[in-house]
């Protein structure tokens, strides 16, 4: 039975939850699970703007036929090729021979890469500004590299003001029968999954989303459309805050992160003291264990705080594992503008430090502090004033 939800009279969303997902692209989990979101216009001609994932190909199917209620689907829009919008397509395309492509250049090529069949005779090929009158509607296609694919692209609808982002502005999580950011307290239950999700996923194009939020500040904008999450018809500024935040690595909040990696507590114990002194400060302190909480949650909590602390033990005559790849993950999104400081372990010859800085060293305005903690299997009485004068250093850079 077909599960649907209308955006506005002529829009209907035609998507799916996948609450069974274990790993979004084979790395993120999704606890709360993730939607496809995919969008049927019926105007003079009908429109989807992109297909789904294939787990949930056969509840899309049948939201689009009864969507479309027997008309023939006279356009496919792709904003985006990765899988999680496009699995679909050859096997839409092909139940819907009259369907025509509307695309650009680089979808068209990967279109050939992902599919062994020819669609070009099917294909409308689209560029920056090019729009597509389809009755009362007509789309106006904005290129949006990087964003998180080359060949990213979004439209908008002049007609209603209506603007499909592709995967930008999208959320972790199911959408569980709300549609609207509005039909959910967004900012106090999502903003820690939406953060999660564009940190992780397009936190590395900074530049480049930058370069379409300018784009889209010049449009009037009453419906925002994304491939992930909650459709937006009120509050959407908000919301475009965080953006402005997160792509130019600007921290969210004044606060501290404190990540550390132990094998036996001993680093954990320092890390512990060094928090209980920083809110005896007053610091606001979010903490992780990198052996328990998956890098992507203490990654988005890198973009969200001002300063970073990483404690780790020596493994291998480098960082500890967990720890290893929490910091190439964040010097793999490009974090920059932040304070860091450093505790390292070691029983017979602590390198944590050396390897850690290694890694962030190349970050872009990045502080990481002259002075670190070198333990020697655990914290001696002695190095207590260590870490009060790393808290001191902290609370006044705060
Ligand atoms: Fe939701 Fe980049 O795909």
């Amino acid at each position: 039975m077909h599960c649907t939800r209308k955006v506005t009279d002529d829009l209907i969303w035609v998507g799916a939850d996948d609450r069974r997902l274990a790993c979004f692209e084979g790395v993120y989990g999704v606890p709360d699970g993730v939607s496809y979101n995919s969008y049927l216009l019926l105007d003079e001609r009908t429109v989807l703007f992109d297909t789904v994932d294939k787990a949930v190909y056969s509840v899309f199917f049948e939201n689009l036929a009864y969507a479309l209620c027997g008309r023939p689907l006279d356009y496919l829009v792709v904003h985006h090729m990765e899988p999680d919008h496009a699995a679909t397509l050859e096997l839409l395309v092909t139940r819907h021979p009259e369907t025509k492509i509307v695309c650009n250049a680089k979808t068209k090529t990967m279109l050939a890469q992902f599919f062994p069949i020819d669609l070009t005779d099917r294909i409308v090929l689209v560029k920056e500004g090019d729009t597509l009158t389809t009755g009362r509607h007509s789309f106006s296609f904005i290129m949006a590299p990087m964003v998180h694919w080359p060949e990213v692209m979004m439209s908008y609808d002049a007609a209603d003001r209506i603007l499909f982002t592709a995967d930008a502005f999208g959320t972790f999580g199911a959408l569980n029968g709300r549609l609207f950011a509005d039909e959910t307290d967004f900012f106090a239950e999502h903003l820690d999954e939406a953060r999660r999700y564009y940190t992780n996923i397009v936190g590395k194009y900074g530049m480049q989303v930058q370069a379409v939020l300018k784009k889209a500040a010049r449009l009037d904008l009453a419906i925002v459309c994304p491939l992930h999450g909650f459709v937006w018809r009120s509050g959407f500024e908000a919301f475009v805050e965080k953006y402005q935040l997160w792509s130019s690595y600007a921290p969210e909040e004044k606060s501290v992160l404190i990540a550390y990696a132990s094998v036996y507590g001993h680093t954990e114990n320092a890390a512990n003291i060094l928090a209980v002194k920083l809110a005896e400060r007053g610091v606001k302190v979010r903490m992780h264990d990198t052996s328990v909480i998956p890098a992507s949650y203490i990654l988005s909590d890198a973009f969200r705080c001002s300063f970073l602390v990483f404690a780790a033990t020596t493994y291998n005559n480098g960082v500890f594992v967990t720890m290893e790849n929490l910091l190439h993950d964040i010097a793999a999104h490009n974090l920059q503008n932040r304070r860091i400081a450093l505790i390292e372990n070691g029983s017979w010859a602590p390198t944590s430090g050396k390897g850690m800085r290694e890694i962030l060293g190349g970050l872009k305005n990045v502080e990481i502090l002259d002075d670190q903690v070198t333990l020697k299997s655990a914290l001696t009485g002695d190095q207590l004033a260590q870490l009060d004068a790393l808290a001191d250093t902290i609370a006044a850079s705060l």
